[in-house]
């Protein structure tokens, strides 16, 4: 085993004779002498070989990614040698003996040529994607992430609690994924969409401060941000207050912020309700590290109806802008239309944009909307050069379209500054959300979030005490306080039009254990790849995972999911069609 990784040598180490192992990163045979950049987890040494030495001829025909042990007298470089781009700059190793532990084939794509490698071959080859500097770097980082989470968590007195991946489903909203039973015949375990129950069971056990790295499984459409497998930093707290649990877990992430980017926030994180996050960004994620913000214009256009927003009015819509400053004549009339459908996409009605030149309104609208003229450019503060968008139609879509619409701007008009890490809690939610398709309420977060009822209140305006913490326009974690009472409980599963047999079925064990002496409690849970991703500056959970799933959740290493054999699908009582 290595003392020192041969990445970190440097002057301590000059003058003592040393058997350095790694990877060829790259080799410069000059004939009578030889370069070799050695390789290994911390970095780069460069190994220097003289054609007098026996083992020079070992140099012949060696590949790159060979692992070597070479051992020599580790000398400093001369100065016009250093180089300051490695930590082991200012030495080099003189070879005596060079050792071919496992000499390489060359391999199937270049390591230091990332971006042109495709995402199926950096795939299938994982094992030497990994060996890329930033990718092992990447993993780094979330070591150290996951290390000062649990020395946080074990200092607050938290218990780290492992709970089963063979389940039962927790409604959590996604599909589950199923694993059959072969002992007992036609059932299934569900691998967990998070430990939610267990870990309130844990409480009721009255362990009191529970936290677990956890895997959870989710069979839901892929995205940058979004694993079929991923894992939460679940936590759980008894006898704790909302505002108790939030500061909780932001002392954590400011510790996570200092130990792993160095960066110390003294700041409290900002708090935003539900409600103005929806109308000021259009998300329930804002991202604000940039303003434009939206405006509703809604009261301002029923001063003197146009065509434009007539309709929306009528149907008790909203109208809602934004102002890109500066942006008049940056964007050609193909991507002006590509806006316009992405708008239509989120069902609103009217889209258009008004410019500003000299004072006056121009482009499409700008008659309907001349009347408003006073009162609409000191609402966007707009000026000259300014373009403001127009949306109209259901108060959702019109936010959310528009939300959508803000962060494309802001990425064609490079309006972020990447350096930033803005946290935000987004507070005060609804309770419960109502769901188009299926006609009845759902809950917004999990049907165990403690609500707040207040009377004269309809079942749609009731708010919760559940919190979201959100990271540059990322949700990387949502919790509450929890219902512990079983009457509270079954009442929240009729509100969301579940029959009494059907919850006795799936959740009687759960509501029997709130008969018990069941504490007070609360928790969160938070995407550990989401997390590391951002931290990392990366643009894809995939990144920060060592052995990830592709966009359409297949693992083209493992070739994964597969067929099984006959004597498998027997064992387990199973037949596939076709
Ligand atoms: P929630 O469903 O909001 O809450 O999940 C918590 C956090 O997990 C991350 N996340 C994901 N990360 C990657 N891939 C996915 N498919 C994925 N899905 C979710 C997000 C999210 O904020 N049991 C509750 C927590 C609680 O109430 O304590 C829960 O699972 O960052």
């Amino acid at each position: 085993m290595k003392e020192i990784f041969i990445g970190n040598y440097g002057l301590e180490q000059v003058g003592q004779t040393l058997t350095a192992t790694g990877w060829v990163a790259n080799i410069r045979n000059h004939g009578k002498l030889a370069f070799i950049e050695l390789r290994d987890r911390e970095g780069i040494l460069q190994v220097f070989v003289d054609s007098s030495i026996a083992d020079f001829e070992k140099l012949t025909g060696l590949h790159k990614e060979s692992v070597l042990a070479v051992t020599g007298e580790l000398v400093k470089r001369e100065e016009r040698f250093v180089n300051p781009a490695i930590k082991s700059g200012q030495v080099e190793l003189r070879a005596e003996k060079i050792e071919i532990l496992a000499a390489s084939k060359v391999l199937p794509f270049e390591l230091d040529s990332h971006a042109h490698t495709g995402e199926e071959l950096r795939q299938k080859y994982r094992y030497l994607d990994l060996r890329r500097k930033q990718m092992t770097e990447n993993l780094k980082l979330r070591h150290q992430v996951t290390s000062s989470i649990r020395d946080y968590l074990n200092q607050s007195d938290f218990l780290e609690v492992e709970t089963p991946y063979l389940t039962k489903s927790t409604p959590e909203g996604a599909r589950d994924f199923l694993v059959p039973s072969r002992v007992f015949k036609n059932q299934f375990y569900a691998l967990p969409q998070s430990p939610q129950m267990l870990k309130q069971l844990l409480m009721g056990a009255g362990l009191e401060r529970y936290y677990q790295l956890v895997r959870c499984f989710r069979d839901e459409d892929l995205r940058g941000d979004r694993q079929p497998e991923f894992t939460q930093v679940d936590l759980e707290l008894s006898f704790a207050t909302e505002e108790e649990i939030r500061d909780l877990v932001e002392g954590m992430l400011k510790a996570v912020v200092k130990a792993a980017k160095g960066i110390e926030i003294k700041e409290a994180f900002p708090q935003i309700s539900y409600e103005d996050a929806m109308s000021r960004f259009g998300s329930d994620k804002p991202d604000t590290r940039f303003g434009m913000e939206l405006k509703d214009l809604t009261d301002l256009a029923r001063q003197h109806e146009n065509l434009f927003v007539q309709k929306a009015l009528k149907e008790g819509g909203l109208v809602m802008g934004l102002c890109a400053k500066g942006a008049l004549g940056r964007f050609s009339n193909k991507q002006m239309s590509q806006f316009k459908q992405r708008m239509k996409d989120f069902g609103t009605m009217s889209f258009g944009s008004l410019g500003i030149e000299a004072g006056k309104l121009t482009g499409s609208l700008a008659s309907s909307f001349a009347p408003y003229q006073a009162e609409l450019l000191p609402l966007f503060e707009a000026e000259d050069g300014d373009l403001i968008f127009i949306l109209t139609g259901a108060k959702k879509r019109v936010q959310e379209a528009l939300g959508q619409l803000r962060l494309i701007l802001a990425k064609e008009l490079d309006l972020i500054d990447e350096s930033k890490l803005n946290f935000l809690w987004v507070v005060d939610w609804p309770l419960l959300e109502w769901n188009e398709d299926q006609n009845r309420y759902q809950a917004m977060h999990h049907p165990f979030t403690q609500g707040i009822f207040e009377e004269g209140l309809e079942a749609g305006q009731l708010k919760s005490h559940a919190y979201d913490i959100v990271l540059n326009g990322y949700e990387i974690g949502g919790g509450s306080l929890r219902i512990h009472g079983r009457e509270a409980q079954e009442e929240m599963f009729a509100l969301l039009g579940m029959a009494k047999e059907d919850y006795e079925r799936d959740f009687g064990f759960f509501l029997e254990a709130l008969d018990y002496g069941f504490p007070p409690h609360g928790g969160l849970a938070l995407g550990l790849d989401r997390l590391v991703m951002i931290l990392a500056g990366e643009e894809n959970i995939r990144e920060v995972i060592a052995f990830p799933k592709n966009g359409t959740g297949h693992d083209p290493m493992l070739e994964s999911p597969s067929l099984v054999s006959e004597k498998q699908l027997a064992e387990l009582s199973l037949e596939l069609k076709d």
